[in-house]
């Protein structure tokens, strides 16, 4: 049982102060590693709270347990499976990176097939997946295809109806490629989804919808009895976890819309902070520094939230990826021996894009009542082509907040007008936003998930929390359910 006395009794000194106390604090706590450099001076962290989530990581075997994410052995027990995102990038067992590599080549060979017009002129991809398999292929095309002219792709998640309207408002049905992205084929939203494309593209008058339908799936035996052709069945691994399966064939429409050689080196980039992550000593590993701020903050702190602010409008989406990523992974009760884990598990993690939130909610964060941990990102290199005005106004909004929310500013005669200062948060500057520094960027977020799962004593990889919603809703739409009277009432308002 891991002992978390040290790490609550820890003291929060003022983040000026740690700064006066040691010069040598920002070489400290900052680090490069692939293309992104990452500061925490600006964090509570401190020699004694990192010796003391040390001694917590030897107690929880974090070392154990991250050998065991690489080599591939069952650490998702409640679902009794091995954890093989990484072997999808190319680090882990070796039959399980020969595995994934086959799937890819198999999904590469269906592109170059498509390229090649086999299924006849595609100009436009609508990819109809909800959670994992939806968010990540989302993110990877509003961020690395904004010049891209290979494909336009729609992702549509809602099962409103408006949702697709809008993608058959811009795609002609006969240039239309359906992928149906479903991790268990089993999704109501997707499945429904799916079906009503293939309705619209029935009523263009395509002949053969079915014959324009791809399928991103762990369970191929559902794709085929759907009605997709085996060869346009593109599996991945039961072992991958949707929130984890943008590597997999999940990735689809991002390899159409980047191409192959994007995708790859993404895969790489994710692939070198895997290596990092397996490889350097804990004081000096970037995902479980930043695991031990978090766990700084909501266990020893009181933190109940986190906030991500993107000062690049090419990461827009990363927070509601994180959200998944984070809230799904960690947001548990129960330790992974079954017991109640009786301390605050994942923060409830939010946040946008920074210049925009600036202007809308930095308001509580400069002054209100609730610490909230932030994370900034933002890119050194200049994307658009406008004055450099833009983006230097850009970086710098980003480099003041973050010197402000520490600083503060005394105001006693006018308390309205005070700044509490010595509110926390970390920076990210990438060189450059490109495959490689995203991918290493959300495996970055994906160990540190991990780290903190492992401490916490938590399974990371299920997701049962969200099933018995799914259930209810399976039984309202049959007309059941053991529903109260205020549910009752409002489907009796809603449908008579
Ligand atoms: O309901 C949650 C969830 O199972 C997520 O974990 C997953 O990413 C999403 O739904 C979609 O599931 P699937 O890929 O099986 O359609």
């Amino acid at each position: 049982m891991a002992d978390w006395s040290e790490i609550e009794a820890l003291k929060r000194i003022p983040l000026t102060k740690l700064f006066a106390d040691d010069p040598e604090r920002l070489g400290k706590y900052s680090a490069d590693v692939a293309g992104i450099h990452f500061d925490w001076s600006k964090t509570h962290l401190t020699d004694e709270a990192i010796k003391a989530f040390e001694k917590l990581a030897k107690a929880s075997d974090l070392a154990g347990k991250r050998e065991a994410l690489f080599s591939g052995q069952v650490i998702n027990v409640t679902e009794d499976r091995a954890v093989t995102h990484t072997a999808e990038r190319g680090e882990g067992d070796k039959d399980d990176v020969a595995k994934a590599q086959a799937l890819h080549a198999r999904m590469r060979a269906l592109i170059d097939a498509i390229e090649a017009e086999a299924l006849g002129p595609i100009r436009n991809i609508l990819h109809v997946g909800i959670g994992g398999s939806a968010l990540g292929p989302d993110l990877l095309i509003d961020a690395l295809g904004r010049e891209s002219n290979r494909y336009e792709v729609a992702i549509v998640s809602n099962v409103d109806g408006l949702a697709l309207e809008e993608a058959f408002k811009r795609f002609d049905p006969s240039a239309t490629l359906l992928a149906i992205a479903s991790k268990t084929f089993t999704t109501t939203e997707t499945m429904l989804n799916a079906e009503s494309v293939i309705e619209w593209m029935q009523a263009g008058g395509v002949e053969d919808p079915y014959g324009r339908v791809v399928a991103l799936t762990a369970d191929p035996d559902k794709a085929i009895e759907w009605g997709v052709d085996e060869t346009r069945v593109l599996p991945f691994a039961d072992t991958v976890g949707g929130r984890y399966s943008l590597w997999s064939s999940i990735g689809f429409p991002a390899a159409m819309a980047l191409g192959w050689d994007a995708f790859s080196e993404l895969l790489e980039g994710a692939a070198e902070m895997d290596r990092h992550f397996r490889l350097s000593a804990l004081h000096e590993n970037v995902p479980a520094l930043a695991a031990f701020a978090d766990l700084l903050y909501t266990q020893a702190f009181g933190c109940e939230t986190r906030g991500v602010f993107c000062y690049d409008e090419r990461l827009r989406l990363l927070p509601s990826y994180l959200q998944q990523l984070e809230m799904e992974s960690n947001g548990k009760g129960t330790t992974i021996d079954g017991k109640k884990v009786g301390r605050p598990t994942a923060p409830i993690t939010w946040g946008g894009v920074g210049t925009d939130q600036q202007h809308a909610v930095f308001q509580l964060l400069h002054q209100g009542t609730h610490l909230v941990p932030l994370e900034f990102i933002g890119v050194i290199e200049q994307a658009d082509t406008l004055s450099e005005d833009h983006h230097k106004t850009l970086l710098n909004s980003m480099f003041a907040q973050g010197a402000a929310l520490m600083k503060g500013r005394e105001n006693p005669d006018d308390l309205a007008r005070a700044y509490p200062g010595d509110r926390p948060s970390t920076t990210l500057l990438l060189d450059e936003l490109d495959p490689r520094t995203l991918g290493a960027l959300i495996a970055y977020h994906e160990h540190r998930v991990f780290v903190s799962g492992v401490l916490l004593g938590i399974n990371s990889f299920d997701q049962f929390g969200v099933e018995l919603g799914k259930e209810m809703a399976k039984a309202a739409a049959k007309g059941g359910g053991d529903f109260d009277v205020s549910t009752q009432d409002l489907i009796k308002r809603a449908f008579g």
